[in-house]
């Protein structure tokens, strides 16, 4: 009787320890163990992005290290596309990096996007390398319309399109209102065209002012002069020919 009973106990204590060990995933990451390689930084990503998979497949989302004024990394993870809750670790990163970002990379790994900087030597040039960096995204917007939104609309476009009294062509390019005046909307300058039309991005008025422009085009600003064949109006690009997501 005694020794069942003995038995009995240990079994509880068993399934009791075991129990607290596997459910360790309660969101207080700080408390695992995390261990540390001495070659390089060690990194901890948690929490939700939303809308990654907007950039389809071409693109990569990655936790990824620069050296200063670069955009190719020397060495990039990317992150799985999902809403769910992510947790996320990567080591050995590189001790002479500048910068270790949250970013988007293009096909031929150049980056096309910052979603968030989650570690800058400037800005923390103390940082021991044995210290794990935890960065937790708290539901970021990692579209690639948030991203357009953020880096080319409101920076590049928005100080004639909505900023002043009259927008110009009467299109709103700021926070909140672009994606309304875009998407199904009748260009003002050529009335057959949509200013986007989803998955046609040659045949939206969005995409046309960014890359063509001729002296007899009769319009009054040439954005090509700014805009033409670079990351930027690739971007908006390939954002038309996913089906334009919000
Ligand atoms: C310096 C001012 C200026 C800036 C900056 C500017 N635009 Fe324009 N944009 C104009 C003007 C002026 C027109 C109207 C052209 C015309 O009437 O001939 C126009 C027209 C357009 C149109 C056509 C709208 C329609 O309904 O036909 C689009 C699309 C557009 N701009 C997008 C952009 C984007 C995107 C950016 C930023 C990357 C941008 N613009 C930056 C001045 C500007």
């Amino acid at each position: 009787m005694k020794i069942k009973h003995l038995l009995l106990l240990g079994c509880t204590l068993a399934a009791t320890l075991l129990g607290s060990l596997t459910s360790c995933d309660d969101g207080n990451i700080r408390e695992e163990n995390d261990f540390y390689i001495d070659e390089g930084y060690v990194v901890r990503v948690s929490g939700t992005l939303k809308n990654m998979d907007q950039w389809g497949s071409k693109y990569q989302i990655v936790v990824a290290a620069f050296s200063a004024q670069d955009s190719y990394p020397l060495l990039a993870k990317s992150l799985p596309v999902t809403e769910k809750k992510q947790d996320f670790k990567f080591e050995g990163i590189n001790p002479n990096c500048e910068s270790i970002e949250l970013c988007v990379l293009n096909p031929i790994n150049k980056r096309v996007a910052t979603l968030a900087t989650i570690y800058s030597k400037t800005a923390d040039p103390n940082h021991k390398l044995a210290d794990t960096i935890y960065f937790k995204a708290d539901n970021l917007d990692a579209g690639m319309f948030a991203n357009i939104q953020k880096n080319i609309f409101s920076k590049r476009c928005a100080y004639c399109h909505g900023m002043g009294e009259t927008p110009a062509a009467g299109l709103y390019l700021t926070e909140g209102n672009s994606y309304s005046n875009l998407v199904g909307v009748t260009s003002k300058k050529i009335d057959s065209l949509k200013r986007v039309d989803p998955n046609n991005a040659k045949g939206s008025m969005l995409y046309k002012v960014l890359t063509e422009y001729s002296n007899d085009c009769g319009w009054h600003y040439n954005h090509t002069n700014f805009f033409y064949g670079n990351a930027m109006s690739n971007l908006i690009k390939e954002w038309i020919n996913n089906g334009a997501p919000e």
